[in-house]
């Protein structure tokens, strides 16, 4: 059965959840056909949560790498490879339902967008983007396709946020008045490098000009970007906010109903033009939500090392914070949401006889598969997971103005009082790669 027969047009969950009105659904009865871009590392492990669905089918595998298959043909043998995702689009036709997208993040939007202008439900991993303004674009074409998305932040959907989201919302701690959220990770801690890159030749098994896509071209250079540390480069990833942003501050953004900045500002250490800082706090300044206790909310980001003041968590004396997650200051007591753990209440004294209710977890990858069947909505589609992720993509540009403080005009996109920031809200394609503007 084709594609064009197996889609159909859905119009009744998609009204009741205020979804577009209308959501293209490929067939209950039938499977759901997956084509996968990027097969190892993350890649590999989305695969086997994916592919352990009883509906769904592989119909393509992608890797610029070509020794990067192995373990995905291993559990799915058969599935034809290809090292251009393009080709595979092209040639899959309506031999694919959905994409799976797990590259670096500089390439997330530019495959992405692709796989929706097509018609194509999409799981993609965190962050969205590398960009607010391609956060932007993925958000609407989204919409204007009718299609089934969920952000790989699969901590979205355990035990331990889902009880915590709960607790904020049941008013455990009354209504909150600050966030503080951590990561001891450095930005630039793969890497560690103290000179530029030594480079080398490319392996033979892999395409650096398809790799390096829409970003400027540079030299192959041994173990600083494939696989794995092209997160410490400003113009492959984004840091350790990037990369832990959409997992750490995602309990909060669900909990607290919020939305987009008005203000973020940012201070910092071992900034340079190539890789992120080493250690930085960024603040952010969101209107308050009916679950707030002002009419702002300060939420402030710290990582390579960085903590919020120990003193704020009431703690018993000579508990330390956990090395990630989240701390929420209420009118009525602190919440620590552990990255990842079971959420915990203090003072301990106030709490010793309230017992946390676990909300159990789920698979973040079925009911994914599940909605692109039937045509609903998943918890953290890009209506919610593109706000957030431009936060975190947010958050990057402040770091390259320490100590300036950029507003932000959500709608118009735009930092009305820093023209040079502005700039940072979209990158200069290479040539052939360019986005265009939905
Ligand atoms: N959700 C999580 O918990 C989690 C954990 C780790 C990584 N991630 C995310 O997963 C993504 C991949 O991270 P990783 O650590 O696996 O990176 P990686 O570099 O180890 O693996 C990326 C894979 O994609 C391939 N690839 C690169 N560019 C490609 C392209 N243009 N087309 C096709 N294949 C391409 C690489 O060859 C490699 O096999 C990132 O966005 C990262 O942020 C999420």
């Amino acid at each position: 059965m084709n594609t064009s027969r197996r889609t159909f047009l859905k119009t009744t969950a998609a009204a009741v959840l205020g979804f577009p009105s209308i959501v293209r659904a490929a067939n209950l009865n039938s499977n759901l056909q997956v084509a996968s871009v990027g097969c190892s590392g993350k890649g590999y492990s989305d695969l086997m949560e994916i592919g352990s669905h009883a509906k769904v089918k592989f119909t393509g595998f992608c890797d610029v790498d070509l020794s990067k298959f192995d373990k995905a043909d291993a559990k799915f043998p058969g599935v034809p490879h290809f090292q251009d995702f393009r080709e595979m689009f092209e040639k899959l036709g309506d031999q694919f339902d959905a994409v799976h997208v797990s590259t670096p993040d500089h390439m997330h939007a530019f495959i992405a967008l692709d796989a929706m202008r097509r018609g194509k439900h999409l799981y993609c991993q965190k962050p969205l983007s590398h960009t607010v303004w391609e956060a932007r674009q993925m958000r609407l074409q989204a919409a204007k396709s009718w299609v089934i998305t969920q952000m790989g932040n699969q901590i979205h959907s355990a035990a331990e946020y889902r009880t915590a989201v709960k607790l904020v919302r049941d008013g455990a701690i009354g209504k909150i008045a600050a966030v503080h959220s951590w990561q001891k990770n450095a930005g630039n801690g793969y890497t560690k490098l103290a000179a530029p890159p030594a480079f080398g030749p490319v392996p033979e098994s892999l395409n650096w000009d398809w790799w390096i896509g829409v970003a400027p071209m540079r030299d192959y250079a041994p173990d600083v970007y494939h696989p794995f540390k092209w997160r410490d480069w400003q113009d492959f990833g984004e840091g350790t906010l990037g990369d832990f942003g959409c997992h750490i501050l995602d309990p909060v953004f669900t909990a607290l109903e919020l939305g987009a900045p008005l203000v973020i500002s940012a201070q910092n250490e071992g900034l340079n033009a190539q890789t992120w800082p080493s250690a930085e706090t960024i603040s952010y300044i969101f209107p308050g939500t009916r679950l707030t206790a002002g009419a702002t909310l300060p939420l402030t980001w710290y990582d390579g090392g960085r903590q919020p003041d120990l003193a704020l968590a009431q703690l018993p004396e000579g508990k330390k914070l956990p090395a990630a997650g989240s701390l929420l200051i209420g009118e009525g007591g602190v919440l620590i949401i552990p990255h990842v753990g079971m959420p915990q209440l203090y003072p301990e004294e106030k709490f010793k006889d309230s017992t946390i209710e676990k909300v159990p977890g789920t698979s973040h990858y079925h009911p994914w598969v599940d909605a692109a069947l039937a045509g609903t909505k998943t918890t953290d589609s890009f209506d919610y997971a593109c706000p957030l992720t431009e936060v975190v993509n947010l958050g990057n540009i402040a770091t390259r103005f320490p100590g300036v403080a950029l507003e932000w005009d959500a709608a118009g996109l735009r930092f009305p009082n820093n023209l040079e920031a502005e700039r940072l809200l979209t990158r200069e394609y290479r040539e052939g790669w360019k986005i265009e503007a939905i």
